[in-house]
């Protein structure tokens, strides 16, 4: 039996033709970008979210960008980021022309929450005029970025204490984590700003590029509409800010519209397979596999069901899956602080062990909406022998 790693097949199918009378719809219309079909795709995020507004935009990576850009963030400035994630989270800091400063995550969540963002501001920053400077590159804390990985949302309460205390903009990344709630709400309606990715494999995705930023801060989503466009005010062309081209475009909006109410269908799933891994999988867990650590119901949306492994068995194991016909992937192989491109910073191998232990470990098995209870079986049996459990 073959297990691809990504299955969206069925949601195409189950959409053929809501999805092909809204792309009728916006050929007809002549309106290829930001039209109806973008504002009934913000109307929708702001349900999800619970944020008063939501501007679409191209990307998750240019969500993060805008958001970042939004809150002010710039030359000069430093960002903390959790090291464990996809580079987007850390490359949106380094292109808005501040320092990403890393944050180690906590090993059973793969999550980096309040604390450990309290203990790298301790540890990393001094106290001068009433700001917080970086000891070693000199800039200035002005947010942090919150990842809610894998579709498991962090603990928002303790985050928002620590940011307020400290003055600090929180921005969260929940391009994993699309209806995933946290002690402080829905993700994305918890930070200043809340970053969503379209991106095909995402729980909610599109037929391409696409993303959108959430906020209840009535002058940031002004400011965030504009930058998205340029910085231009309306159509005068003159721009006050330097913004970017990061619109959506409304074939994209008109994919997302159909999908949007199969999300939380498609969420209940992911979550029931979830818990057919756990049971499945439980009598291996003496046998060297660590399974994802439990959260309170709804706080995980179950984007990807990681396991972990002993880091010297990690890669012979996928390939055996991989000869059992299962594909799995691991995400991610080197921790954001040894990226090459983020030398300049002064990080070396040791300094964020967590994260560094993270990437030698963890495997990402396949999970899908549509993933059968067969699939799963063979996923199960498959990890079961090549751990000898
Ligand atoms: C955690 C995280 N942040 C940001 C992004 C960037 O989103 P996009 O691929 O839409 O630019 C992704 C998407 O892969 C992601 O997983």
């Amino acid at each position: 039996m073959r297990v691809p790693f990504v299955g969206i097949d069925s949601e195409y199918a189950a959409l053929t033709d809501s999805c092909m009378a809204r792309l009728r719809a916006v050929i007809d219309s002549r309106t290829f970008v930001l039209g109806e079909q973008t504002r009934e795709l913000e109307a929708a995020m702001t349900g999800i979210t619970g944020s008063r507004h939501a501007v679409a935009c191209s990307s998750g990576s240019d969500a993060l960008f805008l958001a970042l850009q939004a809150c002010g963030i710039g030359r000069g400035d430093s960002v903390l980021v959790p090291a464990f994630s996809f580079f987007a989270t850390a490359g949106a800091v380094e292109r808005a022309g501040a320092d990403p400063i890393f944050v180690d995550i906590d090993e059973e969540t793969f999550n980096a929450g309040a604390d450990r963002f309290a203990s790298t501001i301790e540890k990393e920053f001094a106290v001068d005029g009433g700001l917080h400077v970086h000891r070693r590159l000199g800039s200035r804390l002005k947010g942090l970025v919150v990842v809610h990985l894998y579709g498991r949302a962090v603990g928002m309460a303790d985050v928002a204490e620590l940011a307020s205390g400290h003055g600090l903009a929180v921005i969260e990344d929940a391009a994993q984590a699309i209806g995933a709630r946290t002690d402080a709400g829905p993700v994305g309606g918890a930070g200043l700003a809340g970053c969503f990715s379209y991106y095909p494999t995402k729980n909610l995705g599109g037929a391409g590029d696409g993303g959108a930023v959430t906020t209840s801060d009535d002058e940031l989503a002004a400011s965030l509409r504009r930058l998205r466009a340029h910085g231009a005010d309306g159509g005068a062309y003159e721009h006050r800010e330097c913004g970017i081209n990061a619109r959506m475009g409304e074939l994209q909006a008109a994919v997302l519209n159909a999908k949007v109410p199969h999300l939380e269908e498609w969420t209940r799933k992911r979550v029931e397979i979830a818990a057919r891994y756990r049971s499945l999988l439980e009598t291996a867990a003496g046998a060297g596999l660590d399974l994802p650590a439990d959260s309170p119901e709804g706080f995980h949306v179950f984007h990807q069901f990681v396991v972990r492994l002993a880091a010297e068995r990690r890669d012979a194991v996928q390939a055996a899956m991989a000869e059992r016909g299962v594909d799995t992937r691991v995400f991610y192989p080197l921790p954001l602080h040894l990226q090459p491109c983020f030398a300049r910073l002064g990080y070396s191998e040791g300094d964020l062990p967590a994260s560094e232990a993270a990437a030698r470990e963890v495997l990402a098995l396949p999970i899908y909406p549509s993933l059968t209870p067969e699939a799963v079986e063979h996923v199960c049996a498959s990890l079961r022998e090549c751990l000898g459990a």
